[in-house]
């Protein structure tokens, strides 16, 4: 695997954070901090309120913006939702997926996240898949059935063809805004578990290229340990993103 190494990707999960005015000044420092490093991937999910904005803001720059969510319909009586086709009408093609707030706070389960991530993909979109256990999962053993589970159930109306264009996030749930990041065997365990079942649904090939992001109290401080883990592809960060110096220095991971 060593020599053909995924690209990495560092992506900023804004959650309910962030003004206009605020997305604003976070990008002009942010994109000095960044700018010329072209080897990686970037993204930033910003509110719904922001992102339009944001679109127009990164145009030129090596940085993509994302949504954090949406619905599955095209359009229609859904108080309250965003469709595939406003995202993509307006440039945006990544977008978070099944992420555990909206699994655990919004009661999200698989079958919603299924329709969403078919719908994602038959627009042309690349979902950030995320799949992570609770504390008590874990605990019990649980950890590589609901892993399994849940990755299974969100592939499950995705051609093996198209499951190349799925970035996986692997983010456990006691790990996320708690400050307790799992441990690097953790995170590479649950990663080769995660290839591993995608091979099986998808071809080993494919299971190769797809990234798997890790979730879960990244910071500056540890995120080169976890990138330096084999099946580790990038991270998907919540609070350290929210800075444009943490986040620069999480995009910048070998020089920490
Ligand atoms: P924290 O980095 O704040 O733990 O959040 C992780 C997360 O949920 C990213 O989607």
């Amino acid at each position: 695997m060593g020599q053909d190494k995924r690209r990495p990707l560092l992506a900023a999960n804004w959650k309910m954070h962030k003004t206009v005015s605020e997305m604003e000044e976070f990008l002009s420092s942010f994109l000095k901090m960044v700018s010329g490093i072209d080897d990686r991937d970037i993204f930033i999910a910003p509110s719904f309120v922001c992102l339009h904005d944001m679109v127009k803001l990164l145009k030129g720059t090596q940085v993509e913006p994302a949504a954090q969510n949406m619905f599955y319909k095209e359009e229609g009586a859904f108080t309250g939702e965003v469709s595939p086709k406003m995202l993509t009408s307006i440039g945006v093609s990544l977008v978070i997926l099944g992420h555990s707030e909206r699994r655990h706070i919004f009661h999200e389960d698989d079958e919603l996240i299924g329709k969403k991530m078919e719908s994602a993909i038959s627009h042309g979109m690349r979902p950030v898949f995320c799949v992570g256990e609770t504390l008590e999962e874990r605990e019990k053993g649980l950890t590589s059935t609901v892993l399994k589970n849940q990755l299974s159930r969100g592939l499950q109306g995705i051609k093996e063809s198209d499951t190349g264009r799925v970035i996986v996030a692997y983010e456990p749930v006691w790990a996320i805004g708690t400050g307790k990041t799992a441990t690097l065997e953790q995170i590479q365990e649950a990663h080769a578990l995660l290839r591993s079942e995608i091979g099986k649904l998808a071809g080993e090939d494919i299971a190769q290229k797809v990234r798997i992001l890790y979730g879960g109290s990244v910071k500056p401080g540890n995120i080169k340990d976890i990138m330096g883990l084999d099946d580790v592809d990038g991270a998907l960060v919540g609070g350290a993103s929210l800075e444009p110096e943490s986040f620069a220095q999480i995009v910048r991971f070998e020089e920490n």
